[in-house]
C-alpha cells in the first residue's frame, strides 16, 4: 500500500464508528460482496465452481486475523480443515490460503505452527497446497520461519512477499532455495519509511527487480499478484522466457475484465476468494488501495 490517501482510509477505518458504518448497514455489506464470496462456506464453494469453470484456478481465503484467544485459533484451524476437505470431495481446483495471526501467531506460535502444518497434511492428503498470506512487518520474520518449517516437512507450502518491504530482496534471495510457490505483490499494509518504500514507482521497480529473480529460479513456482497491467507485462515478458510453471493472481472483484483477458491468452491465472463473517479488515485494504471504490459505498448508502 502506497499513498497518503490509501494510508488515510486505513488509519479512518481503524475506528469503531466507521466500522460500524460498514458493518452494520446494508450499503457496507453490500460493497463487501463486491470483493467477498460471501459469509458461508457453501457460498465460497459455489463461486469457485463458477470460478474454475470460467478457467480460473482459485485460492480460498476464509476471512480472519489477528484472534486473540485459542478457542478462536482452533475454530479457523477447522474451518480450513472443512474447507480443504470440500475442495477435495466437489473436486475443485483451489488452494487455500491463511493468515497465521488467524492460527495463533503473535500469542501462540507453537499453536500456529501445529495449525499450519495440520493444513498442510490436510491439503497432501487432498492434493492440494496451502499458501500463507504475509501480514504486517511485524509477523514478516515469524512468517517465514514458520513457512521454512513447514514447507521442509510437507512440501507443498507458499508464502507472500511485499515488494515495498526493503528486506523484500533479502528474503527472496533466501526463500528461493526453499521450493514452493512465492506469491509476489506489491504488500498491503502502512509500513513506516524505515522499512518500505513509499514512493510507488520505488515499489513497482522492486516488485520487477523480484519478478526476474523468481521467474529465474527453477526451485519455486512464482505467483505475479497483482491487477497493474506494467507489472502484467513485464511478468509476460520474463514468463515468454520460463520453461518452467508459473502463475498470475487476482483478488476476487478487482479488474474482471483484466483477469478474463489474460485466461483467453492461455494464461494460468488464480483469484484469491474470501469469503467468512470477518470481511471488515479486508475491506479497509480494498477501499485503501482505490478509495474510489468508496464511491459505490456512499451511492448505496444515499440511496437508503
Ligand atoms: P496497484 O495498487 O498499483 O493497482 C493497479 C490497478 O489495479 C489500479 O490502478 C486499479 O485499477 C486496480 N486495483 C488495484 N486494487 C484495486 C482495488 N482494491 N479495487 C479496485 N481496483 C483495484 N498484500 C499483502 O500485503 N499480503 C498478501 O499476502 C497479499 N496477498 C495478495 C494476493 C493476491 C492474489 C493479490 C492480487 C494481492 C495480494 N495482496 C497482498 C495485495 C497487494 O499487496 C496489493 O495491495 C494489491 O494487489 C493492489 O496492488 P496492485 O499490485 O494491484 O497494484
Amino acid at each position: 500500500m502506497s499513498g497518503g490517501l490509501g494510508r488515510f482510509v486505513l488509519n479512518l477505518s481503524d475506528r469503531s464508528a466507521t466500522r460500524k458504518l460498514f458493518t452494520q448497514t446494508s450499503a457496507g455489506r453490500k460493497l463487501s460482496l463486491r470483493f467477498v464470496a460471501g459469509e458461508t462456506l457453501d457460498q465460497a464453494v459455489t463461486a469457485a465452481v463458477h470460478l474454475n469453470a470460467s478457467g480460473a484456478l482459485v485460492s480460498l481465503d476464509h476471512l480472519g486475523e489477528h484472534v486473540a484467544e485459542a478457542t478462536a485459533a482452533e475454530a479457523a484451524r477447522d474451518d480450513y480443515l472443512a474447507c480443504l476437505d470440500r475442495i477435495g470431495s466437489e473436486g475443485i481446483d483451489a488452494n487455500i490460503s491463511v493468515k497465521l495471526t488467524q492460527l495463533g501467531l503473535g500469542f501462540d506460535d507453537r499453536l500456529a505452527a501445529e495449525s499450519l502444518a495440520a493444513l498442510a497434511d490436510r491439503a497432501r492428503s487432498v492434493g492440494t497446497t496451502v499458501s500463507i498470506d504475509m501480514e504486517e512487518s511485524a509477523y514478516t520474520e515469524a512468517t517465514l520461519e514458520a513457512f521454512e518449517v513447514v514447507q521442509d516437512r510437507f512440501g507443498n507450502v507458499g508464502v507472500a512477499v511485499q515488494a515495498y518491504l526493503y528486506r523484500a530482496r533479502a528474503d527472496v534471495d533466501r526463500l528461493v532455495r526453499r521450493g514452493g510457490q512465492i506469491r509476489l505483490c506489491k504488500g498491503a499494509y502502512a509500513e513506516p519509511p524505515e522499512i518500505a518504500f513509499a514512493k510507488k514507482n520505488d515499489v513497482n521497480r522492486n516488485f520487477d527487480a523480484l519478478a526476474r529473480v523468481l521467474m529465474r529460479s527453477s526451485e519455486v513456482t512464482p505467483a505475479i499478484a497483482t491487477h497493474d497491467e506494467e507489472r502484467i507485462d513485464h511478468a509476460r515478458r520474463l514468463g515468454g522466457m520460463r520453461q518452467r510453471p508459473w502463475e498470475f493472481q487476482m483478488l476476487y472483484g478487482v479488474r474482471p475484465t483484466l483477469q478474463r483477458q489474460l485466461i483467453s491468452d492461455g494464461y494460468p491465472l488464480r483469484v484469491y476468494l474470501p469469503y467468512g463473517s470477518a470481511w471488515y479488515p479486508y475491506l479497509t485494504r480494498r477501499l485503501a488501495e482505490r478509495p474510489a471504490n468508496l464511491g459505490f459505498f456512499l451511492r448505496a448508502a444515499s440511496r437508503r
